[in-house]
């Protein structure tokens, strides 16, 4: 399997057979290292919650693949009443889906519909995927109940925010990490605008130094599990 990072919080996932979007923000995304039209291939896109940062071209790329949406419940009603097709869950619940199971964790944010309308809690995602377990924090202050992902999984690459100002920074991201317990870790979520400038190499040097794997990966640039 692999995952590329295409800037902000956006991940493709590509298993054997499938193709899974994370946050497609790719419209208006300045560090975004491609264009909506340069997915060729789009089963399934799981949102973390509603902001448009991270809905991004949903509706396009759904429409265009006839793929899934997976989102907490109002947001999936949301995207549903637009003509998409959806899967919704709730925090804490998962589903074994096609390419693998899908879980919502809980997230330390707001959220809202690109209309400004409820868009339900927002979350992170658990993916078990191929036999390895992935993070994506979404958008999220560090809280204590990562330690709980943490002791109920084995996280082998967790995603998680360093841009501070909406979302954990970078020290608040290496604690982070120490109770997530993953093996290896990603900073997403900065440099993308001026209010989230971050240091990903200084997140990375601290991240080392509580004795786990940081990988920075640019826009564009991927990693195979
Ligand atoms: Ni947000
Ligand atoms: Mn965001």
């Amino acid at each position: 399997m692999k995952i590329i990072y295409h800037g902000h919080s956006f991940l493709e996932v590509f298993s054997k057979d499938y193709s899974i979007l994370i946050d497609p923000f790719i419209t208006g995304n300045p560090v975004c290292d491609i264009s909506k039209d340069d997915i060729k291939k789009c089963d399934y896109i799981i949102l973390t919650h509603g902001h448009g940062d991270h809905y991004g071209d949903t509706d396009f790329l759904a429409q265009k693949f006839n793929a899934t949406v997976l989102a907490i419940y109002e947001l999936a009603v949301f995207a549903s009443k637009r003509g998409l097709k959806t899967h919704e869950l709730n925090i804490g619940g998962g589903y074994n889906f096609p390419f693998g199971r899908v879980k919502l964790t809980p997230a330390y944010h707001s959220s809202s519909t690109i209309e400004g309308g409820y868009a339900g809690d927002p979350a992170g995602i658990l993916l078990y995927i191929e036999g390895k377990t992935i993070y994506h924090a979404g958008d999220t202050s560090l809280f204590e109940d990562m330690k709980t992902i943490g002791e109920t999984n084995k996280v082998d690459v967790a995603f998680l925010p360093i841009g501070d100002n909406y979302t954990m920074g970078v020290d608040d991201a290496v604690k982070a990490a120490e109770y997530i317990g993953a093996e290896t870790v990603i900073p997403i979520h900065y440099n993308t605008f001026d209010l989230i400038k971050s240091d990903e190499k200084e997140f990375c040097r601290k991240i080392e130094s509580i004795g786990k794997k940081c990988k920075i990966l640019k826009p564009g640039e991927q990693i195979e599990l």
